[in-house]
């Protein structure tokens, strides 16, 4: 055996789905795939095979090396524990974990040596926060941000499946003239409108979701003393999500040097000539995996403007906001493991 034996656990959602596709597009070693969800009696296509999806039980982590857990923070707490009994090592992209402090909260541009850490469990960041710290790391580096402002517009996707059939139900029906469609995923109709309610409110009235970017913000960065303010908005778009982040740094950072640290830096694509109309959008930063930034320019209602800075970005929340970067920790994962069976060299040894 050389390769992995890998399974997707929420095999049939929105980022199972998108898991599998990366597994296959980014050529991981895979010797073995199970597939689960909630229950079987389907397949699902996965490098020209099918693939039949079986309905999780307690020997579904037998032999498994890497689980990627795709499913709710509910799920993910009862069935991690088993899988991690089993012996796999858990890549969970619910909430359940990342705050937990023995539990490692990797982006893997940012913080990739803290997977050395785990044991066991590896939890996957909220989108959002993945989506801004890939843009905010390089800056961060540079010039040490102690502040930051968010504003998110995010995807219908980022709410799973349901979310997708959602808006596209609720245009539809708009379109014959029906203006009071049903709502489920949502807590009102999402169609033609906005809404500033992403999980449920808590401390401070600010959202679950607002909360998770601070705080995760804070751990992934290793910067527990960052303020963070933000406000997370659903709106009607499929697919990626876009945030307004203002920040201010402890050393002045200029529009010119914070453009050129992003054009270099690992995960970004800079998207940033006005003039021309370049500036990133959802649209263009759909179905691949680097986050666009743009529209970087001074904070002039700063107290100190040569240490504020205002930037826009937007990135693929299902790719890069969960199933790239679950994959990028397992690619991580699984050659270490590799190493440790001499299934590959180790550079290290002699
Ligand atoms: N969507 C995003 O953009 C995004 C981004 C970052 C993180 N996340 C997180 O990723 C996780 C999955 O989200 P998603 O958007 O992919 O959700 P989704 O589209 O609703 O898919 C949920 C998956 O979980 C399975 N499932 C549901 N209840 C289950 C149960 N009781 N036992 C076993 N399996 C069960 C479903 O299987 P069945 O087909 O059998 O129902 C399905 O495969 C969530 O924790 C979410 O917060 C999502």
């Amino acid at each position: 055996m050389s390769g992995a034996n890998v399974a997707v656990f929420g095999a049939t959602g929105a980022v199972g789905v998108e898991m599998l596709k990366i597994l296959e597009e980014r050529n991981f070693p895979v010797e073995n795939l199970r597939l689960l969800a909630s229950r079987g009696e389907r397949t699902v296509r996965w490098r020209g095979g099918d693939y039949a999806v079986e309905a999780i039980g307690p020997a579904g982590f037998e032999g498994v090396d890497v689980a990627l857990f795709a499913v709710e923070g509910d799920v993910s707490r009862e069935w991690a524990p088993v899988a991690v009994k089993s012996g796999a090592v858990v890549i969970d992209n619910s909430s359940a974990f990342r705050m937990a402090p023995e539990v490692p909260l990797v982006v893997p541009e940012v913080n990739p040596e803290d997977i050395a850490t785990h044991r066991g469990i590896i939890a996957n960041p909220n989108c959002s926060t993945i989506i801004a710290v890939v843009a905010l790391d390089p800056l961060h580096r540079a010039a040490g941000i102690r502040r930051l402002i968010a504003s998110t517009y995010q995807a219908v996707s980022g709410a799973g499946r349901q979310g997708v059939e959602e808006l596209e139900k609720q245009t539809r029906a708009y379109a014959e003239g029906n203006i009071n469609p049903e709502v489920s995923a949502f807590q009102y109709q999402i169609a033609f409108n906005l809404i500033p309610h992403i999980d449920a409110f808590a401390e401070g009235d600010y959202t679950k979701e607002e909360l998770k970017m601070r705080n995760e913000s804070r751990k992934i960065l290793h910067c527990p003393d960052l303020r963070v303010s933000a406000t997370c908005v659903r709106v009607p778009v499929m697919r990626s999500h876009s945030e307004a982040l203002t920040i201010e740094t402890e050393r002045p950072l200029s529009p010119d040097e914070a453009r050129a640290l992003l054009s270099d830096a690992k995960g970004v694509k800079l998207v940033d000539a006005p003039a021309e109309k370049a500036y990133p959008m959802p649209l263009f930063a759909s179905d691949q995996d680097l986050i666009h930034v743009g529209r970087v320019r001074r904070d002039e209602s700063a107290e100190d403007p040569s240490r504020a800075l205002t930037l826009w970005v937007c990135g693929d929340q299902i790719r890069k906001g969960a199933a790239t970067n679950a994959v990028q920790i397992a690619e991580i994962v699984w050659r270490e493991k590799a190493k440790t069976r001499g299934l590959i060299e180790d550079p290290s040894t002699p």
